[in-house]
């Protein structure tokens, strides 16, 4: 088919860890456009365009030439500490900017926000869609009433809280690339064992957010893996899956640890409605690592050709 007469999807953050997968993933199906302010990394040359969100004119300008029939909205300052450390950039960025952008989408087009699990209080497990968002970060809270701007500006939306992990351009490192790297250098660190989530691979959760692309679901909806597990428990399930060693890990508490921003300690979402909806699971966390440890040298292009089963099975 002409990629021209596809339905046209715009991915801001196209460079980042889930813009970068995303942007591989739907370019199979639809015309992708990406914006970012970093150059595109992937090994096969897709269509991202440079320039800075925050800047008013050139976000209205770009919109009305790609005319996006479809929004994933990706780009943010997701980084905890920095948020907390700058309380005016993460609301110019996470809030205003998702503002401006659904402000400026010409009528009739979708717009899905990517949110977090950081909205909640994290007092208790497996938080679902009816339970109210109490944030304790100021990225929380930047993320929230970036949710509210997204439901104010448009009917047509959808609001994927999550939390996921996988490998990036380098450029900085993920979350996962970090623990990863931390395990297979063998100096000591500190895992914590109060610390909870539902991490999903970002490949995994790319191929279950098509489906929600494809429905008619309109609102918010949790996006995580099948297993709560603390972070503890996160890295021997990694370090098992890639075959290296945890004697360096020592097992802690996040209340020993001064941090920047005070985190929740239980950021474990329910994807129920999820799976209600699609007929599709989430993955549990043991396959999720073992497709990740399989994907560490594949290029980005080819990390959506193999399938959940043939990655699984090549590990058992
Ligand atoms: N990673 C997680 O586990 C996680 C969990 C829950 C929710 N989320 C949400 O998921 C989304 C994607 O996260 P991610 O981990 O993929 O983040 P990421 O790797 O930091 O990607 C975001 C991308 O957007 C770019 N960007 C930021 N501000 C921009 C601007 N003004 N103009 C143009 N580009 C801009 C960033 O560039 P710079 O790097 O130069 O800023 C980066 O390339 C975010 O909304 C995040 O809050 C992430």
């Amino acid at each position: 088919m002409d990629p021209s007469s596809r339905m046209t999807v715009l991915i801001t953050g196209a460079c980042g860890l889930l813009g970068s997968h995303l942007m591989a993933a739907l370019s199979g199906h639809y015309r992708v456009v990406g914006i970012d302010r970093n150059p595109w990394w992937g090994d096969e040359p897709l269509e991202v365009v440079q320039a800075d969100l925050q800047e008013p004119r050139v976000l209205q300008r770009l919109v009305s030439m790609i005319a996006p029939r479809i929004v994933i909205h990706c780009a943010a300052l997701a980084n905890v500490d920095a948020c907390e450390q700058n309380p005016a950039l993460a609301y110019a960025v996470n809030t205003h900017m998702t503002r401006d952008l659904v402000c400026s989408l010409p009528s009739g087009c979708r717009v899905v926000y990517i949110s977090t699990d950081g909205v909640f209080k994290g007092n208790k497990p497996f938080v679902t869609e009816e339970d109210l968002p109490c944030p304790r970060t100021v990225y929380g809270r930047s993320k929230v009433q970036a949710e509210w701007e997204v439901m104010l500006g448009t009917e047509d939306h959808l609001i994927v809280r999550t939390n996921f992990y996988g490998w990036s351009s380098g450029r900085k490192q993920t979350s996962g690339e970090w623990l990863y790297t931390s395990l297979a250098s063998q100096q000591p660190f500190v895992l914590f064992r109060d610390f909870f989530f539902t991490p999903i691979y970002v490949v995994d959760f790319v191929k279950r957010l098509i489906l929600l692309l494809e429905s008619d679901y309109r609102g918010i909806i949790h996006l995580g893996g099948r297993d709560r597990l603390s972070k503890y428990q996160f890295g021997l399930l990694l370090a098992q899956a890639a075959g290296l060693s945890t004697q360096h890990v020592r097992e802690g508490s996040i209340d020993e640890v001064p941090l920047i921003a005070s985190r929740p300690k239980d950021m474990s979402l329910k994807s129920e409605r999820f799976v209600q909806l699609t007929g599709l699971d989430v993955p549990d966390t043991v396959s999720g690592v073992r497709r990740f440890v399989a994907d560490r040298l594949r290029p980005l292009s080819l990390r959506f050709t193999a399938t959940e089963m043939e990655t699984t099975q090549s590990y058992q």
